[in-house]
C-alpha cells in the first residue's frame, strides 16, 4: 500500500472533538517499517498531540532512529504540511532529505524535503558548538 494510503487509514483513529480536523501520518523507517499516528486532542487544547509526533514517538520507542519518508493527510485532503513544531521534531532524527508527502486530494500529492520545509534547523551540532567554545561559561552563566 502506498504510504499516503496508510496515512489516510490512520485518520480513523483521530480524536478531534474540538477542531473536527483529522490528521493522519505514516512514517517510514530506513528498514521499511511504517509507523502511523493521528491527532489526539485534549479539552485543555494545549495538550493536543499532532499526528506526526504520535507516529515519531511510536517509531522511536520501538528503537528506530532513521527515517526516509513521511506522508501526511487531513480528513479534507487539503495538502496539509507538518506544522513548525512537527518539522523540528522530525529534524531531531531525520536528515534534510527526508521526503514529506502531502495529500492534495483527487489522488494528487505534493512532495517536499524536510530541508525545504525547515531550513537552518537547530540541531545537536548547534549545541555542541556552544559547549565546545564554552560560550555560556565565558559569559558567567552555567
Ligand atoms: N495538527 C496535526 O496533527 N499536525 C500538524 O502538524 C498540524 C496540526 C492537528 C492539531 C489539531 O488537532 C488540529 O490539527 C488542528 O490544528
Ligand atoms: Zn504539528
Amino acid at each position: 500500500m502506498d504510504l499516503i494510503e496508510v496515512a489516510r487509514d490512520a485518520l480513523d483513529d483521530a480524536h478531534v472533538p474540538y477542531s473536527e480536523y483529522r490528521v493522519g501520518a505514516a512514517l517510514r523507517t530506513a528498514d521499511g517499517t511504517v509507523y502511523t499516528g493521528c491527532n489526539i486532542e485534549n479539552a485543555n487544547y494545549s495538550n493536543s498531540l499532532h499526528a506526526e509526533e504520535v507516529a515519531l514517538a511510536e517509531a522511536v520507542k520501538n528503537g528506530h532512529r532513521e527515517f526516509d519518508r513521511i506522508a501526511v493527510t487531513s480528513g479534507v485532503r487539503d495538502g496539509v504540511t507538518p506544522c513548525g513544531m512537527c518539522r523540528q521534531s522530525l529534524a531531531e532524527f531525520a536528515a534534510d532529505d527526508l521526503v514529506v508527502v502531502c495529500d492534495e486530494g483527487d489522488g494528487e500529492t505534493s512532495e517536499y524535503t524536510l530541508g525545504e520545509l525547515l531550513p537552518n534547523t537547530i540541531s545537536e551540532g548547534t549545541l555542541d558548538d556552544a559547549r565546545a567554545t564554552g560560550d555560556a561559561r565565558d559569559a558567567g552563566g552555567d
